[in-house]
C-alpha cells in the first residue's frame, strides 16, 4: 500500500467544499449548550444588539437547542420549543458572519423541523426578522399579521401546519 502522502491530504483538505463539514446535532451536553449560547451572544447580541436579558430568556430551559459545527467552530445556532396542542415553535436561528452563505441556515432550519417531525409536531411557527420573511416562506410558512416589535427588532409571525 502506498504510504500515505501528507501534503497530498493537507491539499485534499483545502479542496474540500465547507458545506460538506458541517455538522447539526441536538445539543446534549453542558459544552455544547455553551456552543449554542455563544453563537447566540456573538450574533444577536453584539452584531443585532439584542440585550442580554431579552436574548437568553425563561424559554431556553426547556427547548431543544441545536448547535452547528464547521472547521472546528460553533458556526450556527437554533431553538425548538415544543408546545400544546402539537405545536412548537422555532427560533434564534443565526449563522456566525464569517461562515455566511454556505447553505448553513437552510442546513439549521432542516435540522430543526427534523427534530420537530421526530417529535410528533404538526403545526410550526415563528417570529421572523421581516428581511427574511422569503426564506422561510421557502419551507411553507405563511405571514399571519403585521409588523411587531421584538427585542428592537422588526419582527413577523409565521406559520406552518400540517407537518
Ligand atoms: C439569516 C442568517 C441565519 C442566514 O444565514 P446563512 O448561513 O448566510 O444563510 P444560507 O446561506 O443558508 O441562506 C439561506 C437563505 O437565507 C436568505 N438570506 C440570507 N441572508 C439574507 C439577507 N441578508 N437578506 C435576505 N435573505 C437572506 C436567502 O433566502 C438564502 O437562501 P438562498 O441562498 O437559497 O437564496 C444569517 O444571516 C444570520 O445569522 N443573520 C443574523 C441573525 C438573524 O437575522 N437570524 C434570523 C432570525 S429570524
Amino acid at each position: 500500500m502506498t504510504p500515505r502522502d501528507p501534503d497530498l491530504e493537507d491539499k485534499r483538505d483545502d479542496d474540500d467544499d465547507d458545506d460538506d463539514r458541517v455538522v447539526f446535532r441536538v445539543a446534549a451536553t453542558p459544552a455544547d449548550l455553551l456552543k449554542v449560547m455563544g453563537v447566540r451572544g456573538i450574533v444577536f447580541h453584539d452584531e443585532q444588539g439584542v440585550s442580554w436579558e431579552d436574548e437568553f430568556d425563561a424559554d431556553d430551559a426547556g427547548a431543544v437547542h441545536v448547535v452547528g459545527e464547521a472547521d472546528g467552530q460553533p458556526v450556527a445556532s437554533g431553538r425548538l420549543q415544543v408546545m400544546e396542542g402539537g405545536w412548537a415553535k422555532l427560533g434564534r436561528i443565526a449563522v456566525r458572519e464569517q461562515w455566511r452563505g454556505r447553505g448553513y441556515a437552510h442546513g439549521m432550519v432542516g435540522a430543526l423541523l427534523q427534530e420537530a417531525h421526530t417529535r410528533g409536531v404538526t403545526k410550526l411557527k415563528l417570529h421572523a426578522q421581516v428581511y427574511l420573511e422569503d426564506f422561510y416562506a421557502g419551507y411553507g410558512f405563511a405571514r399571519r399579521g403585521g409588523v411587531f416589535d421584538e427585542c428592537g427588532i422588526d419582527h413577523i409571525l409565521m406559520t406552518r401546519e400540517g407537518g
